[in-house]
């Protein structure tokens, strides 16, 4: 069997959770396989919301195992908090729950460094979500982490005080960041002790395993293509590859196993945190999808950034990760615009083009824009694509021509049951 393989194509929140939620029942096992806490991936169903940052989108269907794969980042606390939610929610999800051996922890330090650094970056922030990724990363790659295998060894006490220390020299080169590291660290410490408890395996070994004997995996992606180290808009970027190429290297599985790459993007376009967003709307229109989408991080709480759909980003994205199906979001918000205009091609350079090139700051592009015609309708009750106003078709029809990948899912609405397969 393949790994089908799910994923962000804008700047993350474009519904990645609700539709792993809604593929679920088709795959034995649902695997992440990069970021960690600074994803919030929402799921609606029976009139219950659950926001899940670290656990995959699978758990809530029973007999799926989920795995928590080595290119992922926990942060012991956060990873305590979710079990802890979903077990008042009536989920216990640590029969099935696996956990890689090879993952990275997230330290109390590695927290404070990401606040530190952003508070002295001043108006050139990345605006992280503030939960220690890029440091963790940071040390991952430069071979002084701490992975979850370490947690049952002898000297992860004596490791942990190291890096510790490490990071306070760090610190100390930011005198006018003050922090309270011991209550903090005590909150570690105990949720350590409960993480070591949980199923942690070679994940790489038990997800090729599972393949070899016809088990069907999902990889579920966490932020988005432009939010990617290599392909994003760097540096205002996460610190993982959220491309498809991240599942190979997130799960150790190699590229001939991966199936399907499904992309899932919003009829419209959101970010959160600094950066290039080419088609952002800063007046009225922009604060009226805003409220419309609901669009307040699921994370941090922050108010997303919105603008029209960007065609060159989007096609970028396919591109990259060899997306092969898409997943369109979020129709239902667009219900009411007389014209809603896309982004076709940029002008760079004073030449129209249309695929992204190496920087898209306001400087660099400006996005040309076509009107597509609106549709008045109320989409949310909508259960079967016959019902759908002609304009939603006919957009539909013109993302999939710009982009050239089929759009197999769209979505009416943030429930389960809202949405229609074609
Ligand atoms: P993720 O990070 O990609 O999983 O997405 P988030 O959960 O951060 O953000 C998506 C938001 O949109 C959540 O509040 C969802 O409940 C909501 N949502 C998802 N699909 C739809 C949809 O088709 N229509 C509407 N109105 N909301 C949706
Ligand atoms: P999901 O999985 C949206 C953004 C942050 C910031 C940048 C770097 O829910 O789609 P980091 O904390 O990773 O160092 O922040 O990336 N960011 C996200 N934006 N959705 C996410 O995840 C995000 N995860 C990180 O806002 O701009
Ligand atoms: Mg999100």
């Amino acid at each position: 069997m393949k790994v089908d393989v799910l994923l962000g194509l804008q700047w993350g929140d474009e519904g990645k959770g609700k539709i792993v939620d809604v593929l679920t029942p088709k795959y034995d096992i649902i695997a992440r396989f990069q970021g960690g806490p600074n994803a919030g991936h929402t799921l609606i169903f029976d009139g219950q919301k659950h926001v899940l940052h670290t656990i995959p989108s699978g758990v809530f269907r029973p007999g799926t195992k989920n795995v928590v794969g080595n290119g992922v980042v926990i942060d012991p606390v956060i990873f305590k908090r979710e079990i802890t939610q979903l077990i008042a929610a009536g989920v216990d999800p640590r029969p099935n729950l696996l956990i890689s051996r090879r993952a990275h922890l997230i330290l109390p330090t590695h927290r404070l460094l990401d606040a530190a650094s952003e508070q002295a970056k001043g108006k050139a922030k990345i605006g992280s979500t503030l939960k220690g990724i890029g440091p963790t990363y940071m040390d991952k790659t430069g071979r002084n982490g701490l992975r979850v295998g370490d947690l049952t060894s002898g000297k992860f006490e004596e490791r942990y005080d190291a890096l510790k220390a490490k990071h306070l020299g760090l610190l100390a080169q930011f005198p006018n960041f003050t922090f309270d590291l011991a209550s903090v660290e005590a909150e570690w410490h105990e949720a350590v002790n409960e993480l070591r408890e949980l199923q942690l395996i070679d994940t790489e070994h038990y997800l090729n395993e599972a393949l070899d004997a016809g088990k069907r995996v999902l990889a579920e992606g966490a932020q988005g293509a432009m939010l990617d180290i290599d392909f994003g808009t760097y540096p205002f970027v996460t610190s993982s590859n959220t491309i498809a190429a991240g599942a190979c290297n997130g799960l150790g599985v190699g590229p001939g196993r991966i199936g399907e790459v499904i992309g899932i993007f919003k009829a419209y376009c959101t970010r959160v945190g600094s950066g290039p967003f080419p088609t952002e709307l800063l007046d009225e229109t922009g604060e009226a999808l805003r409220q419309a989408g609901g669009e307040f991080g699921a994370t941090t709480g922050r108010p997303r950034r919105c603008g029209w759909l960007d065609l060159v980003q989007l096609r970028y994205a396919c591109r990259v990760n060899g997306v092969t199906q898409l997943a369109m979001m979020k129709a239902d918000i667009l219900s009411g615009f007389d014209k809603i205009p896309v982004c076709h091609s940029y002008v760079h350079e004073g030449e129209q083009i249309p695929n992204l090139p190496f920087g898209i700051e306001p400087d660099e592009v400006t996005p040309v824009f076509s009107d597509h015609k609106g549709w008045q309708e109320d989409l949310t009750g909508v259960t079967a694509e016959a019902e759908f106003p002609e304009s939603l078709s006919t957009y539909i029809d013109m993302v999939e021509r710009e982009v050239d990948t089929p759009i197999k899912v769209i979505s009416v609405g943030p429930d389960r049951a809202q949405t229609i397969k074609r």
